[in-house]
């Protein structure tokens, strides 16, 4: 082997052992480099005589071009070879498994009462809302609640500021303001009708929302639910309500295997009242009564208070306790659970 093979053979040795960039450009300045092996070849070839500088000079140009080809060949290899290194550490593995977002759910109550809208909404109900903080005449006095009224008292309601001292701001105590409410703006949007003696349409509509009293243990909030409801025409009598509610309870427990009892009870604006229980025949609340909700025929007092003449136009209304619904459909012993806000719990309802 001539010695210009073997300076190609040696450079090619170099360049591969270099395995960075770095290195390699350091292999590559002691060949081509000004004090390089090749540069001092030529260099050489100045005291050669003219006829042999010529093929000389070819040769070395030979050796030069192979010993550049092998550095572009090595440079690409170690740049191929970064790459890959690249690719690997920002590899995705598409197979594993998702990282979960939590899901969330509704609220067992929020469930209950859209169930119960959904339920009332098929039997041509609407759905209304109203104020927490109440003032006293909608959650009492429209309500034909006596001044001396028990639940007036001040360790029995929570009262707010804002209102005066004859009429005060309170949270109020059950959904039933809302009969008045919804019954004015009815009455109100119905008013040229009215007057003209055209028969007005009748007021059907739940209203659920929260409500506030001093109470609590196993099965009283302080903060609880309820839903009203109302159905006042000129032709509805407690066979309706009767009819209504045990429709309802049936559709909402998806069972005919209960009974209904009207108990017989005081309201100051419904007469006559009845407190509504329900027994289950099967499961494991057989034979046990529970009070579902309040109810009764509204009272004349009431159907003045709402903008009607009490001689002509009739109805009954009802409050229920949504909580309490929810307890039965899903066997939970303490409404408490509802408002602690432990997910453990909560999530069983997903
Ligand atoms: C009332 O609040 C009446 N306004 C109901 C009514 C409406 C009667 C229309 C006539 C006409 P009562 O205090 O019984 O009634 O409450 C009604 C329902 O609310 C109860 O049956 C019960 O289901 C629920 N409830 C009452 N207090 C609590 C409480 N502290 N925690 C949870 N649920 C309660
Ligand atoms: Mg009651």
């Amino acid at each position: 082997m001539n010695e210009l093979d073997a300076l190609v053979d040696s450079a090619r040795a170099a360049f591969a052992q270099a395995t960075t960039p770095a290195d390699l450009e350091n292999a590559k300045a002691q060949y081509m480099g000004k004090a390089g092996r090749i540069t001092e070849l030529m260099k050489g070839m100045a005291a050669l005589p003219v006829d042999e500088k010529k093929t000389r000079g070819a040769a070395i140009n030979l050796a030069k071009q192979a010993i550049e080809s092998a550095l572009t060949d090595r440079r690409q290899a170690l740049a191929d070879a970064e790459l890959q290194i690249q690719l690997k550490a920002e590899a995705l593995d598409v197979t594993l498994p998702g990282r979960q977002r939590g899901q969330g759910g509704l609220h067992p109550v929020s469930l209950t009462l859209e169930r119960i809208e959904a339920i009332f909404g098929s039997m041509g109900f609407e759905v209304a809302e109203g104020p927490e903080i109440e003032s006293d005449w909608f959650n009492f006095t429209a309500l034909n609640t006596p001044e001396d009224h028990p639940a007036r008292s001040m360790h029995d309601t929570f009262y707010v500021e804002g209102g005066s001292e004859k009429a005060p701001n309170l949270l109020r105590t059950h959904t039933s303001p809302m009969q008045i409410r919804h019954a004015v703006q009815h009455v109100k949007r119905h008013r040229a009708a009215l007057d003209a003696g055209q028969p007005m349409p009748e007021i059907r509509v739940i209203a659920p929302g929260r409500t506030y009293r001093v109470d609590s243990d196993a099965t009283h909030s302080p903060m609880f639910h309820q839903c009203e409801g109302l159905w006042v025409g000129e032709n509805v009598s407690f066979k309706d309500l009767k009819f209504v509610f045990t429709d309802f309870c049936r559709t909402f427990f998806e069972s005919n295997d209960l009974v209904l009892r009207f108990r017989p009870s005081f309201f100051p604006f419904t007469e006559p009242s009845a407190e509504i229980d329900i027994q289950f025949q099967s499961g494991p609340l057989a034979g046990r009564w529970l009070e579902v909700a309040g109810s009764g025929q509204v009272h004349p007092n009431v159907v003045r208070n709402m903008g009607l003449d009490p001689e002509k136009y009739i109805g009954f209304a009802f409050g229920m306790g949504p909580d309490r619904l929810t307890m039965l459909r899903y066997g939970v012993n303490d409404l408490r659970l509802f408002f602690d806000g432990d997910v453990r719990f909560l999530a069983q309802f997903r």
